[in-house]
């Protein structure tokens, strides 16, 4: 019986790797997480989006009392950028994220439905997104895709 194996590549790296341009778009999205409104979880996360024009557009968690209704700091932020710039490509995603139970030292990555929402403005716009992932403090992950981040997906071709 054959057998597939998936497999991808991401950087590890320190903030002072990253070009001015990154770290800009790390402090972007610590910014947004202030902007978080997470009274059940108080888990914030912010998320900035540098659009190929050059402009940022951030977002944050936005909680429901209803718990399914709240909104992540990823797709919070995508939907803005579209919203406010439909023609124009996002090149990369920074996520930062911020905990009152402890400092946060390693990156979260984006849940199973951000992965779609992001694989999902790939195809829409033709282009890769870069993300780049960090705690409060410790490493930073750069994943060159969102495809990366989502094998065997389910995307538009098929319907
Ligand atoms: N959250 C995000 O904003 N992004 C993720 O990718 C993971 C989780 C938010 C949702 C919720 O408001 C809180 O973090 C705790 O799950």
């Amino acid at each position: 019986m054959p057998e597939k194996e998936f497999s991808f590549r991401y950087d590890v790296c320190a903030v002072s790797d990253l070009s001015a341009e990154e770290k800009h778009l790390l402090q972007a999205a610590a910014d947004a997480l202030r902007t978080a409104y997470a009274p059940y979880s108080n888990f914030r996360v912010g998320a900035a989006a540098l659009l190929s024009n050059g402009q940022i557009v951030s977002g944050s968690n936005q909680e429901n009392a209803s718990f399914p209704a709240g909104l992540c700091a990823e797709g919070t932020a995508l939907s803005a950028a579209a919203s406010l710039h439909p023609h124009v490509p996002i090149q990369k995603l920074a996520i930062r994220a911020q905990s009152p139970k402890k400092v946060v030292e390693q990156p979260v990555a984006p849940c199973g439905i951000c992965r779609q929402k992001l694989l999902e403005h790939e195809t829409r716009y033709r282009n890769n997104i870069e993300i780049i992932l960090m705690g409060e403090t410790g490493p930073v992950y750069r994943i060159r895709s969102a495809k990366d981040l989502l094998p065997l997906s389910f995307t538009g071709n098929v319907l």
